[in-house]
């Protein structure tokens, strides 16, 4: 697993649009999968900023989103299609069709069967982004989800029920169920890429990296995956074992200037 400790939540946001970047400019047709959620807001704006000023096309991309709550059409204001629209989609050049998101209106699991043939008739996904819940959720995977799982119905925890609650009006219905991509189709992933600012996410982030890989802590199961890099800032590392370590090893990679290929993903 790659670690990069930012400075501030702007410096993640930047760092994940750049890795974003690179991708695209290796592959204009990529494949990217996206979250929603507090975090990412700040990488879509980058996003936007860096298409608006000519450097960046979302033309040939084909997107797919993690999750979506059941029952809400991508019309309502806390659908997670909303979401999207609301904070890239509407102000990049990505075309409409090439955008996924699951559909929280049809038959659910006759969406879930959909939603995985999509992602493998698009060639699989090349990049996907990922926030992280404070139980260590990744999409709508909570604590004791399958780690090979594909795209299905899970049902929230309280406690992400109440994160996510500052979402909706107080007396707004607030769905208990969510179309999720699995943990195995996230692993599936050719490139992960995680995201996670602030103190609250310091104990998830901790035993994401460095804990035992469990299905109680789904996030932790990115410690098998060949590609992934997991952007922090000072706060969310704050408990890192190995901080100083995460931190000279990307001193390294900049004074060597060594590739991927050569130096691993790995911090080891
Ligand atoms: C959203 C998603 C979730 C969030 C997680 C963190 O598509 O898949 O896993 O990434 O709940 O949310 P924030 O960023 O709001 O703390």
């Amino acid at each position: 697993m790659r670690v990069i400790i930012a400075h501030d939540p702007a410096n993640v946001a930047q760092t994940c649009a750049e890795l974003i970047s690179e991708q695209l400019q290796l592959k204009p047709c990529s494949v990217l999968g996206l979250a929603t959620g507090s975090t990412p807001i700040a990488l879509y704006k980058q996003l936007v900023s860096r298409y608006q000023a000519g450097n960046m096309s979302f033309l040939g991309v084909k997107s797919f989103n993690l999750d979506e709550y059941v029952g809400l059409s991508g019309t309502h204001p806390q659908s997670y299609r909303y979401f999207m629209q609301q904070h890239l989609f509407d102000h990049v050049d990505i075309r409409a069709k090439q955008t996924e998101v699951p559909l929280g209106q049809v038959e659910p699991s006759k969406e879930c069967i959909r939603y995985e043939k999509a992602i493998v008739q698009a060639g699989g996904i090349d990049l996907q982004i990922l926030g992280l819940g404070a139980n260590g959720h990744i999409g709508f995977n909570e604590p004791s989800s399958s780690l090979v799982s594909k795209t299905r119905v899970k049902t929230l925890t309280p406690a992400t029920m109440a994160a996510n609650a500052r979402f909706f009006d107080k007396n707004e219905y607030q769905p208990e169920l969510a179309l999720t991509m699995g943990i195995g189709t996230i692993m599936r992933a050719r490139q992960v890429v995680l995201l996670a600012t602030g103190t609250h996410k310091a104990k998830a982030v901790q035993a994401m990296i460095e804990g035992p890989v469990s299905a109680q802590d789904p996030a932790s199961i990115l410690q098998f995956h060949e590609r992934a890099t997991v952007v922090l800032d000072a706060d969310s590392a704050g408990l890192l074992k190995q901080y100083e370590y995460y931190q000279w090893v990307e001193e390294v990679r900049k004074r060597t200037n060594l590739n991927e290929f050569v130096l691993g993903q790995s911090a080891s």
